[in-house]
């Protein structure tokens, strides 16, 4: 584990679960702070891993091996961290990222019936060992919070898959939580306020 002056929070959930609405709050509470705040989500953050987001995304993609899927995953990882997160971490920042190495455990290990060992050798290899702070997991029921999101669009690759697939993924979530002490597990089925609330409270005690 490298050792930097930054902050590294991670929100992980279901599709639709509203990582995105509280990673916008979390920063805003920082930049109160005074703190000096970088937002990233996975897959993507630098214009390599964008570029494998929307191969991986594409729905046209339907022949993509799920062993491709996961090493791409990967690899958009690798990019983001040597390139963004680890200089970020470095010059102090709070890097707030939507997604980590969490969601490949669960998604291509769980979800797709991969060894959840072998996805998490080639995630270690990507990520140079960095651990974040604090792992935010929204708690909510997956077919709530994807019903949520699939009303403003079509929904991607992943997001269509049926909902045995997103509730291996949720499962999943709950099991890992077990391994990983970052992890903390918060109830998202609440208001903004209540959710957010707690959120403060969980990131007061880590700094
Ligand atoms: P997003 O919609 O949260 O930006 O994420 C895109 C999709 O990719 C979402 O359905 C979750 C999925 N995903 C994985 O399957 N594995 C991963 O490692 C990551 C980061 C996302």
């Amino acid at each position: 584990m490298i050792d930097t002056k930054g902050l590294f929070i991670v929100l992980e959930g279901p599709d639709g679960s509203g990582k995105s609405t509280m990673a916008n709050k979390i920063g805003e509470y920082y930049k109160l702070k005074g703190k000096e705040i970088e937002f990233t989500r996975e897959p993507g953050g630098t214009n390599i891993s964008e570029k494998i987001r929307e191969l991986i995304l594409d729905n046209n993609n339907v022949e993509m091996d799920y062993r491709t899927e996961a090493l791409l995953y990967a690899a958009a990882r690798a990019q983001l961290v040597s390139q963004k997160i680890i200089p970020w971490l470095e010059n102090g920042k709070v890097v707030i990222s939507e997604r980590f190495v969490y969601s490949s455990l669960v998604y291509q290990g769980l979800g797709r019936g991969l060894n959840i060992e072998d996805i998490k050798k080639i995630n270690d290899f990507a990520i140079c060992n960095i651990v974040p702070d604090l792992v935010l997991l929204f708690d909510i029921d997956p077919e709530k919070a994807l019903n949520r999101k699939l009303r403003f669009n079509n929904g991607d690759r992943l997001e269509n898959e049926n909902i045995s697939f997103h509730r291996r993924v949720y499962d999943g979530y709950k099991q890992i939580a077990n391994y990983y002490p970052e992890i903390k597990i918060i109830n998202a089925e609440r208001s903004i306020e209540e959710l957010f609330e707690e959120i403060k409270n969980i990131i007061n005690s880590i700094n």
